[in-house]
């Protein structure tokens, strides 16, 4: 069994997603951790309700990154995580995280990557007026959205989309897609999910 963490910074519908996955025994994990950088996201509502331990944080109680991540570090050695999760988790991940959870740190985003990366995927996805965009899962490395792409699954969009039916579509897609990458990660042993 993987113990795995999730990182969330608003809503966590992922979140539920994959809480939801593994009551149901579809997803063969334990989620030991939110990790939470925003202390009155519902996300953290989500873990109090589920019985999931939590660690929120803000970051401008630190001195910088290396400051909080290390206590993030620390976190996960305690929780004995063998799988980081970042689901709506806004922050960039930094040297420290990444030099000891490399190639085990995985990230959901909403657009067909390498496109739209960054902030509102889906209002620049509308704007440019595509027919199709979709869900990108990835491993996470030092870029912004720019590490190797492990499943991505597209979305068609209708002539009067609107960010609300667009971001309807994209979390259905996701909340199924996003456990089912991370049972089959989990079912690989931990040298595979290394090598990808
Ligand atoms: C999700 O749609 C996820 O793809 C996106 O944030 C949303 C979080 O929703 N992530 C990014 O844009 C990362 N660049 P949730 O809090 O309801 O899971």
């Amino acid at each position: 069994m993987k113990n795995i963490a999730v990182f969330a910074s608003g809503n966590g519908s992922n979140f539920q997603a994959i809480i939801d996955a593994v009551q149901d025994g579809s997803l063969t994990a334990s989620i030991n951790l939110l990790v939470c950088d925003k202390p009155n996201a519902y996300a953290v509502e989500r873990a109090k309700a589920a019985g999931i331990e939590y660690f929120a944080f803000t970051a401008k109680d630190f001195s910088d990154k290396q400051a909080y991540e290390t206590e993030i570090l620390a976190k996960l050695a305690e929780y004995k995580i063998d799988l980081v999760v970042l689901a709506g988790y806004m922050r960039l991940i930094g040297p420290t995280l990444l030099s000891a959870y490399e190639g085990r740190i995985i990230n959901i985003h909403p657009s067909l990557l390498p496109a739209f990366p960054g902030k509102d995927a889906m209002g620049q996805a509308l704007r440019a007026k595509v027919k199709v965009s979709g869900v990108t899962v990835h491993y996470v490395d030092a870029g912004m959205d720019s590490g190797p792409i492990i499943a991505q699954e597209t979305v068609d969009l209708t002539e009067n989309e609107t960010i609300e039916t667009l971001q309807e579509k994209i979390h259905r897609v996701e909340h199924q897609l996003y456990p089912a990458v991370i049972q089959m990660l989990v079912s690989k042993s931990r040298e595979e999910v290394k090598n990808g």
